[in-house]
């Protein structure tokens, strides 16, 4: 019972209010439980959620203005909460064994399957709830938390475990961009649905407690057939014909898209990119349409302004094909006055690191490959293992990385922001622009990144962004010292 694309109102996820502040510091929290959804009209869809909504309410913080979550498990299984793009202390960054441990679970797993090999027991940590702590000294942007658990992240980040974390500051608030109503966060996902509206997932293990990944025909990544805005299906919202600003996160496990805004009269309206992944770009720039992998975020403004009232303009993937080409629509009903403004300058601040600070170059390869009798996805040849570093830094250290992948992936580093520096030994595209936090390696393609590992010591990870890529071996330690 697919509904007709563009029926829908589109959902603004609900902010969370702190439940104190006291010494600069606000405190949140968030019961992690089972509910259900219509999100298919007339039918309801059993999730698993953050505070009972898919997305998970939106947290809403200033910059250099710490954050306490306690995060409390009602659930089935463990969970591990991580804010994607936030600067963190590594005992808040959701390691993938820092479990938050629902009631009854036992607190020693023994003899679990891991298709990287045997657990260490005592690596993993038993909580009822867990607080996450986030300093949040860093530049503004749209982060987003989702569940980090070992070997079972993309089928939780599917049944719903997934919200949005806005970071702002003054010298933000002061460019004038369209703000308020006129602000719109935009998480863009793929699912499938059985007839009696619950996701369908391919697991090898649908208790999703023993053994991780998907069956065969999906190793390279699950996609759905409905694409959910907000977790509502191709969903349509009211515009004034004024500037509006996207804040657009693809948090599909594995559907690429490239999107582009197209009037029913066939115009492409520019796509203004303001910001990436780790906020605002020194300068605009203008996309006719742009590719958006999983965990990527962009920044946008759209002006409405010469859509005739009674419009329409949908955003569309050129990726897709028949229902997934569509994603969402937005319907003009009327002139009003615009006071916001798209300045030539938006950000001084952005590194400007330069292949002569780097001291030291290293190369990483994402391919596929065999591990433990199955198919798995490798970095540099080894699927991921706690209890094994494979890359140690110094705080402080700028380095080089060359990333080469067999198939598209996108490559995600904790702690730190990077600058794309080259892709297949040419300049960076036009969507590399600005200060990163995920890359989209493409097949075949080798990229380069520069970064600065800046801010705490600590373990952290770096691993592939396709959510069954990352469950199925592809993510690494990152130890800085
Ligand atoms: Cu969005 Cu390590 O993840
Ligand atoms: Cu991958």
């Amino acid at each position: 019972p697919l509904p007709p694309p563009f029926q829908v109102p589109l959902p603004i996820p609900p902010v969370l209010r702190p439940v104190g502040t006291a010494g600069g510091v606000d405190r949140y929290e968030i019961t992690q439980r089972e509910t259900t959804a219509e999100i298919l009209p007339g039918i309801r869809t059993p999730l698993w959620t953050y505070e009972g909504t898919f997305p998970g309410p939106t947290i809403e913080s200033r910059r250099g203005r710490p954050v306490t979550v306690r995060h409390r498990n009602e659930l089935p299984v463990p969970t591990v909460v991580h804010l994607h793009g936030g600067r963190t202390p590594a005992a808040s960054d959701g390691y993938p064994t820092d479990l938050v441990l629902p009631g009854g679970w036992p607190a020693v797993q023994s003899g679990h399957h891991h298709m990287g090999g045997m657990r260490d027991p005592r690596a993993v940590e038993t909580r009822l709830t867990r607080d996450y702590t986030f300093p949040l000294d860093q530049r503004p942007t749209l982060l987003w938390y989702h569940d980090h658990r070992m070997d079972f992240t993309a089928p939780a980040i599917w049944r719903g475990l997934a919200g949005l974390h806005l970071v702002r500051d003054d010298a933000e608030d002061a460019l004038g961009l369209p703000s308020g109503p006129r602000e719109l966060p935009l998480m863009i996902s793929d699912r499938a649905f059985g007839a009696d509206g619950t996701l369908t997932y391919p697991a090898l293990d649908p208790a999703l407690r023993e053994r991780p990944g998907v069956q065969e025909p999906y190793l390279a990544g699950v996609l759905g057939d409905v694409i959910l805005v907000n977790g509502a299906p191709w969903p349509v919202h009211e515009v004034d014909a004024v500037r509006y600003r996207l804040r657009v996160l693809n948090a599909s496990n594995a559907r690429h898209y490239e999107l582009e805004a197209v009037t029913d009269d066939g115009r492409r309206l520019d796509l203004v990119q303001v910001g990436a992944d780790q906020g605002l770009l020194a300068a605009p720039v203008v996309h006719a349409s742009l590719p958006i992998a999983p965990a990527e975020r962009y920044d946008l403004v759209v002006d409405f302004s010469g859509v005739p009232v009674g419009g329409r303009v949908r955003i569309v993937n050129r990726l897709g094909s028949g229902r997934t080409r569509d994603v969402m629509a937005f319907r003009v009903t009327r002139k009003a006055k615009d006071g916001s403004r798209v300045p030539h300058v938006l950000s001084a601040d952005l590194p400007s690191w330069r292949r002569s600070d780097a001291v030291r170059v290293r190369d990483l390869s994402f391919r596929a490959g065999r591990m433990d009798g199955g198919h798995g996805w490798l970095i540099d040849g080894k699927p991921f293992d706690p209890a094994r570093t494979d890359v140690t830094t110094r705080l402080g250290d700028v380095e080089v990385w060359r990333l080469v992948a067999d198939v598209h992936h996108p490559v995600h580093l904790h702690l730190v922001g990077f600058r794309v520096l080259s892709r297949g030994g040419r300049p960076p595209l036009p969507h590399d622009a600005g200060l990163k936090d995920t890359v989209s390696l493409r097949p075949g393609e080798a990229a380069e990144i520069i970064t600065r590992f800046d801010g705490y010591r600590g373990r952290y990870l770096f691993h592939c962004h396709n959510a069954e890529h990352e469950d199925m071996g592809m993510m690494a330690n990152l130890q800085v010292t």
